[in-house]
């Protein structure tokens, strides 16, 4: 019998555990293995080398758990890191291995879901700089503008469990304000960054009527659905237990505690000592 292995997903905290929800609800069949990252979260406002440093780091350590496919379930992990992984790291160190990440298949489907050709980004200081958003935009939907506009402070006051106060009001409404004010023609707003599900609802609230709230964890899905079934050689390395397991560099009972909120069911995690994942 070939090995098989589990499908690892990658975030710097608990953003990628609301891709990991929509993977196990649409595709339960699969093994998978999440590590967040969160003794060094956020990622947001750190520079494309401690970026890339950390993910790789991470990469690495699913392979070591073998896992034939991680996905970078980070806007800001894939806009400033999953390049240089897959060109530059990968061919030396699995090259049968794939890394794929969650901006090429919003991408990829973007441009269908407005009607005015004006798109609005919301992200981390990071994925905005990295104008990932942009670059793959005008490969896909060359005739669709794409507004941008940093959050800098929606992670942190997610993490910190501050996103149902009133204090994360006063953040929304600034910043969404700034990215409205640049095309009066936005029709659909991003949410580029996979914890900004937790802010979707008071979102909404400040949102003009008929605006359109795309959000990526069924995005991610369907991409990966149709990547397996495009390649029969990568699926059939992939375990079916249907086994979930959580991995922490942080603490076990706050990841445990504050992630369920992500990943809407109980979560059981296990700590990973940041110390781990450098050798
Ligand atoms: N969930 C990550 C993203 O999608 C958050 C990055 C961060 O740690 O700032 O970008």
């Amino acid at each position: 019998m070939p090995t098989t292995g589990p499908i690892g997903v990658f975030d710097s905290g608990y953003g990628g555990l609301t891709v990991l929800r929509a993977l196990v609800d649409r595709l339960p069949a699969y093994d998978y293995l999440y590590l967040g990252d969160n003794a060094r979260a956020p990622y947001g406002n750190r520079s494309f080398s401690t970026i890339h440093q950390y993910t790789l780091q991470a990469v690495k350590w699913f392979f070591e758990q073998g896992c034939p496919l991680v996905i970078l379930a980070c806007n800001t992990a894939s806009a400033k890191a999953l390049r240089t992984i897959q060109q530059q790291d990968l061919p030396s160190l699995a090259p049968e291995n794939r890394v794929l990440g969650v901006i090429r298949p919003t991408a990829e489907v973007m441009g269908h879901h407005t009607q005015t050709g004006h798109v609005g980004v919301l992200a981390t200081p990071g994925t905005v700089q990295s104008d990932s958003y942009v670059l793959e935009m005008a490969k896909f939907f060359p005739a669709v503008t794409v507004h941008q506009q940093a959050c800098p402070l929606w992670v942190p006051l997610i993490e910190q469990g501050e996103h149902v106060g009133p204090g994360a009001d006063y953040f929304i409404q600034k910043d969404l304000q700034a990215l409205l004010a640049q095309s009066p023609q936005t029709d659909l707003v991003l949410l580029a960054c996979t914890h900004y599900p937790l802010l979707e609802e008071k979102l909404r609230h400040y949102l003009p009527a008929g605006m359109k709230v795309l959000t990526q964890g069924t995005i991610v899905v369907d991409s990966l659905a149709d990547y397996l079934n495009r390649h029969p050689e990568m699926e059939s390395r992939l375990g079916r237990g249907g086994s979930v397991h959580f991995f922490t560099t942080d603490e076990p009972a706050d990841f445990d505690q504050k992630g369920a909120a992500f990943y809407e069911r109980s979560v059981r995690s296990t700590h990973l000592p940041p110390d781990e994942l450098i050798h």
